[in-house]
């Protein structure tokens, strides 16, 4: 069933501390170098879903190059914003934020390459909306990068597996990568 109700965004003080947090870590567990484990290549059309404070999506705008396109989407207002100043700053224009309230993204479907849904699932109240709009986005050949923070791995494959739409097609720690079943 549809997630009717408007979605929730934490509060903003939770969004700051979060954002703490990542800026405490991040130096040890870095995401320019995670990002290379992402299949993501220059031209990609890319989604970032709850893309927080973007510190995938703007590695992954450079990567993507003039060519690609990184939508940036959050429920957070905070997300947004701070994205929109990373974006400006480093004079990024390949990147289009957007500010959802429900699963439904809007994006044109089977447009898209590349869907990361990192340090997410988690946060996520409808996995079944929103696992049927990734399935929408990408291309038949598109694929989900996530992880299984926050959660157990077994979790998150069991996630996936309940929506039908969806295969695994590798698993390395709590990283899995996740491609469309061919149904649609
Ligand atoms: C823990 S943060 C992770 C941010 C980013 N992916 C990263 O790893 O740096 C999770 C983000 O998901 C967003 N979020 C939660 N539910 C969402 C939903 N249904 N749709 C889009 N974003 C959502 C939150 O607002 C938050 O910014």
């Amino acid at each position: 069933m549809t997630s009717e109700k408007k979605l929730e965004p934490m509060p903003d003080f939770h969004f700051k501390c979060m954002m703490w947090l990542y800026k405490l870590a991040d130096p040890i567990w870095n995401p320019r170098r995670h990002i290379k484990k992402i299949p993501i290549k220059e031209g990609m059309v890319v989604v970032d879903y709850g893309c927080g404070p973007g510190r995938f999506t703007i590695p992954a705008a450079k990567l993507v190059g003039r060519q690609g396109r990184v939508f940036a989407v959050d429920i957070h207002p905070l997300a947004i914003k701070v994205v929109k100043e990373k974006a400006a700053r480093k004079s990024l224009t390949n990147i289009e934020t957007m500010l959802l309230d429900s699963y439904n993204t809007g994006i044109k479907g089977s447009s898209v390459d590349l869907i990361l849904l990192i340090d997410a699932l988690h946060m996520i109240t409808d996995h079944h909306a929103l696992f049927r709009e990734m399935h929408r986005l990408l291309k038949q050949d598109g694929i989900i990068f996530m992880d299984a923070e926050h959660m157990k791995k077994s979790r998150a494959v069991d996630i996936v597996e309940s929506t039908g739409l969806f295969t695994i097609v590798e698993r390395r720690g709590k990283d899995m990568l996740v491609a469309p079943k061919a149904e649609r």
